[in-house]
């Protein structure tokens, strides 16, 4: 087997007296969809957010492409290529689509014989033009500012986005949540899209048919403890809502 592309090993985070993620490890290999499972305050979100650069952790150690990681901030981790969608969506409401998904990595250009720089938003538009078409997901137009979109839309902004910069990792937190049915089902089908390019997803859900619609793997919290770890295609709803709710516990025994 090929070495993980993410390796977490032992992580724990502490806030003050709450060890909100507790000496959890897990491996995420090229292409696999893992879903990150537990009830309301299990860690997920501090968990991943370990992970992105949101949270320094007290202990543990992170690997990603064989080599110890310790981002010092979410644009830190995009550079690196792992690219996040938090529960709290991290787009800028007031700018538009392509402004979006060049944040922070903004493309300028010299204006008036090279006296004056500007962005390049025509160039920006375009590219996430491509890139929205590439993932058949249309918008009318790219010049709304994002706050005018629906939960879905924003959801693609942010997957194209992904594409766009090739990101390596995709960790996704609650992405289906607040959206309607058919937005739903295009989020999944993102995912499979991300996946079917060798990207991998973690996916944080409380919806198991999502869950069994689109991942691999398995790995349930309990809080902030790590309670299970199963193959998709090898375990039931059933089973992993014992491991949520605490009834179960392979980490016990
Ligand atoms: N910045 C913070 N400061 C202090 N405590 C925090 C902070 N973030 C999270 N916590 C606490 O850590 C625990 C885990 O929270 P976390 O948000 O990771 O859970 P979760 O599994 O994502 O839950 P949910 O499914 O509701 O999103 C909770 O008890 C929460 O109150
Ligand atoms: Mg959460």
């Amino acid at each position: 087997m090929s070495e993980p592309l993410l390796s977490i090993r032992g992580l724990t985070k502490i806030f003050g007296g709450l060890v909100a993620v507790d000496n959890v490890s897990f491996d995420v290999a090229r292409g696999e969809v893992v879903g990150l499972l537990g009830d309301n305050g299990a860690g997920k979100s501090t968990l991943i957010k370990c992970i992105s650069g949101v949270h320094a952790s007290e202990e543990g150690e992170i690997l990603f492409d064989g080599a110890p990681v310790a981002f010092a901030s979410p644009m830190d981790a995009r550079r690196a290529g792992i690219e996040t969608i938090y529960q709290d969506l991290a787009l800028a409401n007031n700018l538009d689509v392509g402004a979006n998904i060049f944040l922070g990595r903004e493309v300028k250009t010299r204006r008036f014989g090279g006296l004056i720089q500007t962005l390049d938003d025509r160039h920006m538009r375009d590219q996430s033009r491509q890139t929205l078409d590439s993932l058949q997901i249309r918008f009318p137009t790219l010049t709304e500012p994002i706050e005018k979109l629906s939960g879905g839309q924003r959801q693609a902004v942010a997957i194209a986005r992904a594409v766009y910069w090739e990101a390596r990792l995709m960790i996704m937190d609650e992405p289906t949540n607040n959206l309607g049915v058919p937005e739903q089902h295009k989020v999944l089908e993102l995912i499979r899209t991300l996946k079917g390019r060798g990207v991998p997803v973690i996916l944080i859900t409380h919806v198991m048919p999502d869950a069994f619609a689109v991942t691999d793997r398995v790995v349930v919290m309990h809080r902030g403890r790590k309670v299970a770890e199963k193959t998709t295609a090898r375990t039931s709803a059933e089973e992993l809502v014992q491991y949520m709710v605490g009834a179960r516990n392979d980490a016990a025994a």
